[in-house]
C-alpha cells in the first residue's frame, strides 16, 4: 500500500486523482463565479460565498483541496526530478518528437498558473481570512462583499489582462494535464484516446471561455 507513494507508477496516479479534483473543482468555482455577471443582485454571490464560507462539509472540502494541489504539486516536481536525471541533456530537446505541443511546456504551464493562484488568494481568500476584506451587513448578519472586491479589480486594464493571460495559460497546462490524468488511469487506446481529446478541447475552451467572460463582463459594464 505505502508503494502508492513511493513508486513511480503510484506517484503518477497519485497525481492524476489531485489533477481530475482539481479539474471538477475549476468546474464548480467557474459556476460560482458566473453569478457574478448573471445576477445584478451582489447579494446572491456574497450569500453563496458566506454559505462556503460558513459550512463544514465546505471547509472539510477546501481542507481536500489544498491537499490536492499540494500533492499535485510535490509529486509534479519530484517526477520532473526524475526525468532529468533519467534523460541525458543532449536528448531533451530530441525525445519531444512524440509529444503535444503543451506537454513540452508543461512546467512552464504550471509555474505562471500556480504565480496566478497565489496572487488571486492573496487577493481574495487570504484578504477575507485575515479580516481584511470588505464587509456588508444585511437583515443583522455580517457577509464578506466579495462583489464589490471582485468588480473594484475587474474594472482595471491591467488586471483584467493578466487574469486572462492566466486562463489562457491554464488551459495550455490542463490541454495535457487532462488528457494526461485519463491515460495513467488506463484510457489510453484506440477507443478511448479520441473521445478524451476531444473531451479535453471541449473542457479547456469552456474553462478558458467561462472565466475570461467575467472580467470581460465587469470591465465594459
Ligand atoms: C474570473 C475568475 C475568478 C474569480 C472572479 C474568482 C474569485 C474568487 C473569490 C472571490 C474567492 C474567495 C472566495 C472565498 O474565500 O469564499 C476565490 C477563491 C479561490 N479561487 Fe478563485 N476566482 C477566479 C478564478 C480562479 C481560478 C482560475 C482558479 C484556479 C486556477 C481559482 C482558484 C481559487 C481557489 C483555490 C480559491 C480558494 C478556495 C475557495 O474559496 O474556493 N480561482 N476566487
Amino acid at each position: 500500500m505505502s508503494g502508492i507513494f513511493t513508486s513511480s507508477l503510484g506517484k503518477k496516479l497519485l497525481m492524476s486523482l489531485a489533477g481530475i479534483f482539481l479539474i471538477v473543482f475549476l468546474l464548480v468555482h467557474m459556476g460560482l463565479n458566473l453569478l457574478l455577471i448573471i445576477y445584478e443582485d451582489p447579494m446572491v454571490y456574497n450569500k453563496v460565498a458566506h454559505f462556503m464560507s460558513s459550512s463544514i462539509l465546505i471547509k472539510i472540502f477546501e481542507i481536500i483541496l489544498f491537499g490536492g494541489f499540494l500533492l499535485h504539486i510535490i509529486y509534479a516536481l519530484i517526477l520532473q526530478i526524475q526525468n532529468w536525471i533519467a534523460r541525458p541533456s543532449r536528448y531533451n530537446k530530441a525525445n519531444y518528437s512524440n509529444t503535444s505541443f503543451f506537454s513540452k511546456f508543461m512546467i512552464h504551464t504550471a509555474i505562471i498558473t500556480l504565480t496566478f493562484l497565489v496572487i488571486h488568494m492573496m487577493d481574495f481568500y487570504i484578504k477575507a481570512k485575515l479580516g481584511h476584506a470588505s464587509e456588508i451587513i444585511v437583515d443583522g448578519v455580517v457577509y464578506h462583499d466579495f462583489v464589490s472586491e471582485v468588480v473594484d479589480k475587474f474594472k482595471i486594464l491591467p488586471f483584467v489582462i493578466f487574469y486572462i493571460a492566466a486562463f489562457v495559460f491554464l488551459g495550455f497546462h490542463l490541454m495535457h494535464g487532462f488528457q494526461s490524468a485519463f491515460k495513467t488511469l488506463g484510457m489510453d487506446n484506440r477507443k478511448y484516446t479520441p473521445v478524451i481529446q476531444v473531451l479535453a478541447i471541449f473542457y479547456c475552451t469552456l474553462v478558458v471561455a467561462g472565466y475570461s467572460i467575467i472580467p470581460v463582463i465587469i470591465y465594459f459594464s
